[in-house]
């Protein structure tokens, strides 16, 4: 059962782009009855096609999916040219994506069969259309068919990327119990022993890898989470998330006594973004930054003004200390990479994710003077 809503919003913007308007739809309208005339043709054509084929054979032999799938590929053909991309035309293709995912159909095949589908409407076009008017027909005919197949892409995607989602949200949820169990009992061990026995130091390891794995899991739940929903972006002031980013990172036992000004000259002090996004970007930025600063000497900075590219504002978060070998951003970008012994691995890959869904961009390099300065790049506010 398909609990997912249908982006009649995004949908519509394909339908958009591809020109799929009321002029294309007059273009087709003396020619559609020649078309639906072939329903009945092309369910049987297509099942004839992928009957052909071991891999989808064995689809189509099982229970009763061979004679319905004729039966729903002819009205499917009908229905596509006789209701002229209509909310319930959109829904009914949208939720033929589900099924497909439910039948764990390959989507290569899908589009194999948008394919063929397109082959069969030309030979419509070469048949019984005037030559005069055939390129204009077949040209509409195309852009139709490019549009369901950008629905049913973008029906596998959101119904693939849910079911990983669930996945790893249930993996999550199952390794939380047992964490808390471990924790908890290791906590009442450790109690009991001496500190100066090499037991109390292993309890206190196992402690620690367990703290790592309950974090992980909150970044876990953060990083699958920004897949769940678009960024809704609003007017943000710099000053009150990096405040808010401060105060957390306090809370963790880092940056105390380290002297903390951002400089945010007006006009670069507010950004256009999500306001958790921001807030977790800027929380694992400066984590980041104030665990790796010189312990002697810890300074952390941050200093917004314009970018490169004049849509975005540059907030430039730098410390000192070591400066990082390689800057491979791939490498640094991809999940689960940590040079950190306790890191997770995700907090940057969870920033530079939240500064995309908003439209901006994460960089980083070395500082000249030692450390690393990351510049989060993101949309400034439209200018009144
Ligand atoms: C042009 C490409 C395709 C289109 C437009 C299409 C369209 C549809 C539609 C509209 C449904 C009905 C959804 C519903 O009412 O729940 C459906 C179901 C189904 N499709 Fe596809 N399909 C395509 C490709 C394929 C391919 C390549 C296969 C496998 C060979 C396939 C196998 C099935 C099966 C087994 C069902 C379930 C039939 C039933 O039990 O009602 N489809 N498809």
């Amino acid at each position: 059962m398909n609990h997912e809503p249908i982006p009649f919003e995004r949908l519509n913007f394909f339908l958009k782009q591809l020109e799929l308007d009321h002029q294309a739809q007059e273009r087709l309208a003396p020619w559609r009855q020649y078309f639906m005339d072939q329903s009945h043709e092309f369910g049987r054509e297509f099942c004839r096609y992928f009957l052909a084929i071991e891999r989808t054979r064995h689809i189509l032999e099982q229970g009763e999916n061979l004679p319905r799938l004729e039966k729903v590929l002819g009205q499917w053909f009908h229905a596509l040219f006789s209701e002229e991309f209509s909310q319930r035309f959109l829904t009914y293709l949208w939720n033929s994506g589900v099924r497909h995912v439910n039948l764990s159909l390959d989507q290569r095949f899908v589009n194999l069969g948008y394919a063929m589908a397109r082959q069969f409407c030309h030979r419509i076009v070469d048949e019984k259309i005037p030559p005069d008017q055939q390129e204009g027909v077949a040209e509409v005919v195309d852009r139709m068919l490019d549009f369901c197949v950008l629905v049913a892409t973008d029906s596998f995607i959101t119904m693939t990327s849910r079911c990983d989602r669930q996945m790893i949200e249930g993996i999550a949820h199952q390794v939380r119990n047992p964490i808390t169990i471990i924790g908890g009992n290791i906590r009442r061990l450790q109690k009991k022993t001496d500190p100066a026995s090499p037991a109390f130091l292993a309890y206190e390891m196992v402690l620690k890898e367990n703290q790592r794995l309950e974090r992980m899991m909150g970044d876990i739940a953060m990083y699958t989470g920004m897949f769940q929903e678009d960024a809704a972006p609003q007017l943000c002031s710099l000053a009150d998330y990096l405040d808010l980013a401060h105060r957390w990172v306090l809370q963790r036992g880092l940056m105390q006594g380290v002297a903390w000004q951002p400089e945010l000259p007006s006009g670069f002090d507010q950004v256009l973004c999500d306001p958790q996004d921001l807030e977790a970007m800027l929380r694992y930025v400066l984590e980041n930054a104030a665990e790796a600063a010189d312990p002697e000497r810890p300074l952390v900075e941050a200093a917004s003004g314009p970018d490169k590219d004049p849509h975005l504002v540059c907030l430039a978060i730098s410390n000192n200390g070591k400066t990082p070998e390689a800057m491979d951003m791939d490498e640094i970008l991809s999940p689960f990479h940590s040079t950190k012994p306790m890191g997770t691995g995700l907090g940057l890959p969870i920033v530079s994710l939240a500064a995309r869904r908003n439209l901006g961009v994460l960089s980083l390099e070395p500082n000249p003077e030692g450390g690393a300065v990351c510049r989060l790049s993101l949309p400034f506010p439209p200018k009144d």
